[in-house]
């Protein structure tokens, strides 16, 4: 039959069906032919358009599989920003949020209506249809410029490529990996002898910025939304509430969990969380809260912005997740600092969107304290990135012919007699950097993502590298050169000349990652900082007098004596100059802020509550430039009451406009 057909209608045909059989299966978990008839279906769609390349569309269903590889990510401008919701942590904080909404509106807060939705955890999308099809997808980023992921999401097999109705539409919603997928996709990772995905969240995140769509295609990634807005501005659907946006974006074929509901009042808002609470781990995908948004899209209005965040919406945060799990053996290790720390060995159990197969127990103060054994039943947690940890014993009657941990006199690396610091909890291997697990974990640390970020030298590779007597210190990497590498484990031609080019690449580090790099204990991301921040330079940095530091927000006693203590440290100082030296870290700038830095404003009409000069200020204050006339250089305009011919301008060349509650929003940070 199909030979009777000109091939248009047939390309035409098979999109269709390509198209509702793939949404059956990926939205709707309910398939309706086998996988067999389906591959046929897209196999004769993709030939056909090989032979016929002038019939491809944007929208067919052949596009997903991933197109060209991309030279680097263009920039997105948002048309509104994408800022963010408050969090509240607890029942008093969510009460809060309900009755302060309440109140705002003048309604009673028991009858005050609210949309609960599951706050998803990946990475938010933007998508722009015009005319029903999928012409722009793009990351968050700053909250005003994302990057262009438009060829990554098309792959993702449940987001609509083409609407059923051809409008303009702003859609907005988060990138998932589900935790099936997860599980699927780290196996192949794992057996290709590539690094598993961290969790959830990482694997979206990360799998949308591959500049290689192909790869993203193989991470079987799902699109829920949460929000709509017309282009042209006007109310989508002409809905009155949330509730109603939700259910036009599902009619329009977008996924929506199937939790989503009306609530009513602080009842409504508890009852909700205890209810999503308890599913939670039994859901397909990683929560890490829900979210509770005024349903009244007039009442959105009234409540409005404060500087970042809406005065309508509350992200609800559970608390980290835990899992059960039996403790199979308890081994100390040594951490970059010396600190002695006992490891419990546990049963695998999948906690918080990774596997967890060890949890750390502080010290062994801890460890008799919780009454941890060998054998025993735990609870271990893991919040956000950080190292899990046994939380309690689940007490049971076998408890009392468990075998007890001791701690090791030794340090099992090093053999060095472990040591107990005055005024500090645990014991500490004295071994410094002679001590090879510090010496593995120093250099880890230096290279970690966080730190001066070299791509390709984790920890296997560092250890084949001190094996080898190439490395012993972090200086020493930048010594090295491509042929020294092609003969380790692991490495080839290609891996030597890569990560010679990543560390060369890791140079002029800014100054609170290189801070961060050196491992000073309790100067972490945010401390370093703060401290770069307060210091601006390396050198000025480098000679602070313990009043200087205790002087930098959020830097006590502690940290302050760490520092002290580091430098004094005739080799970790020396260590540190030596580094400071090779790779010259930037600058600080010790602005009052960049939130707009590198963005070019033009302000045309009259402000509600600014005059003109105070939102010039303003801008110029957040590093931004303000300009007297649009061109293509305008980042931004911000229109107010009778805005005229710049307005138009700006409409004309698709340059963003904002109100002032925008402006004053993207300030807010
Ligand atoms: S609404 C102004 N709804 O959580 C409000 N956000 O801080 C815009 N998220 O990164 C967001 N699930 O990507 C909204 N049901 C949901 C959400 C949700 C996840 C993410 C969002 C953003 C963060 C909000």
């Amino acid at each position: 039959m199909s030979a009777l057909l000109p091939v248009e209608q047939r390309i035409q045909q098979l999109r269709t069906a390509v198209s509702t059989h793939a949404d059956q299966y990926h939205t709707h978990d309910a398939p309706q032919i086998t996988d067999r008839a389906y591959d046929r279906l897209f196999r004769e769609l993709q030939d056909l358009e090989a032979e016929h390349p002038h019939l491809v569309t944007l929208d067919s269903p052949t596009q997903r599989v991933g197109g060209a590889v991309l030279e680097g990510f263009e920039p997105a401008p948002h048309e509104r920003p994408m800022l963010s919701i408050k969090d509240a942590m607890d029942d008093i904080e969510a009460s809060a949020f309900v009755a302060t909404a309440a109140a705002g509106l003048g309604v009673a807060t028991e009858m005050l209506e609210l949309t609960g939705e599951l706050k998803y955890d990946g990475l938010a999308l933007d998508l722009r249809y015009i005319g029903g099809v999928l012409i722009r997808a793009a990351t968050r980023g700053d909250g005003f410029t994302g990057e262009n992921v438009t060829s990554q999401a098309r792959t993702i097999r449940n987001l609509p490529l083409r609407l059923p109705v051809p409008i303009d539409l702003e859609v907005r919603g988060e990138v998932v990996m589900r935790k099936s997928d997860f599980s699927l996709v780290n196996e192949q990772l794992l057996s290709r002898g590539e690094k598993p995905l961290a969790n959830t969240r990482n694997g979206a995140a990360g799998s949308m910025r591959q500049l290689d769509p192909k790869i993203t295609a193989s991470r079987r990634l799902s699109f829920y939304a949460y929000g709509v807005s017309e282009l042209n501005g006007e109310t989508p659907f002409n809905a009155t509430t949330q509730w109603d946006l939700i259910q036009g974006l599902l009619n329009l074929g977008f996924a929506i969990a199937p939790e989503t509901a009306v609530v009513r009042g602080i009842a409504g808002v508890q009852s909700f969380f205890e209810r999503v609470g308890e599913g939670r781990a039994a859901l397909p995908f990683d929560i890490d809260g829900v979210v509770f948004k005024v349903n009244a899209l007039h009442g959105q209005q009234e409540l409005g912005w404060t500087n970042r965040t809406p005065r309508f919406a509350i992200a609800y945060k559970y608390p980290a997740e835990e899992a059960v799990s039996t403790v199979l053996d308890i081994v100390v290790q040594i951490g970059r600092t010396g600190a002695a720390t006992p490891v419990a060995k546990i049963d695998p159990v999948h906690v918080g969107g990774v596997m967890v197969s060890s949890a750390s127990l502080h010290n062994a103060d801890q460890v008799n304290a919780k009454g941890v054994k060998i054998g025993s039943t735990v609870i271990v947690r893991r919040a956000g990135d950080v190292v899990p940890e046994v939380v309690r014993v689940e007490p049971s009657a076998a408890d009392e012919t468990l075998r007890c941990f001791v701690m090791p006199l030794h340090c099992p690396s090093c053999n060095s007699r472990l040591e107990r610091q005055p005024g500090m909890v645990g014991s500490y291997c004295p071994g410094g950097l002679k001590c090879p697990a510090q010496k593995l974990a120093k250099l880890c640390h230096f290279a970690s993502k966080l730190g001066m970020n070299i791509d390709g030298l984790g920890d296997k590779s560092i250890t084949a590298l001190i094996e080898a007597q190439l490395i012993s210190m972090p200086s020493d990497l930048f010594a090295l050169q491509a042929p020294d590498l092609v003969s380790l484990p692991g490495f080839g031609r290609v891996s030597a000349a890569k990560l010679t080019k990543s560390i060369a690449a890791s140079m002029h580090p800014d100054l609170a990652r290189f801070i961060y790099s050196l491992g000073i204990e309790g100067v972490g991301e945010a401390t370093s900082k703060a401290l770069a921040k307060q210091f601006g330079t390396w050198s000025r940095f480098r000679v602070a007098t313990y009043d200087e530091l205790i002087q930098t927000p959020d830097v006590g006693p502690d940290t302050t004596a760490n520092i002290q203590r580091f430098f004094a440290d005739d080799s970790l100082g020396h260590e540190a100059d030596r580094l400071a030296a090779i790779t010259s870290p930037q600058d600080s700038l010790k602005t009052s802020g960049s939130t707009l830095l590198g963005k070019v404003f033009v302000l045309t009409g009259t402000f509600p509550t600014l005059s003109r000069e105070q939102a010039k200020a303003l801008v110029e204050d957040a590093g931004g430039k303000v300009s007297g006339s649009v061109s293509s250089k305008t980042s931004f305009v911000v229109a107010g009451e009778a805005a005229g011919s710049k307005l138009e301008a700006a409409q004309n060349l698709g340059i963003p406009v904002w109100d002032e509650t925008m402006l004053l929003a993207a300030l807010g940070s």
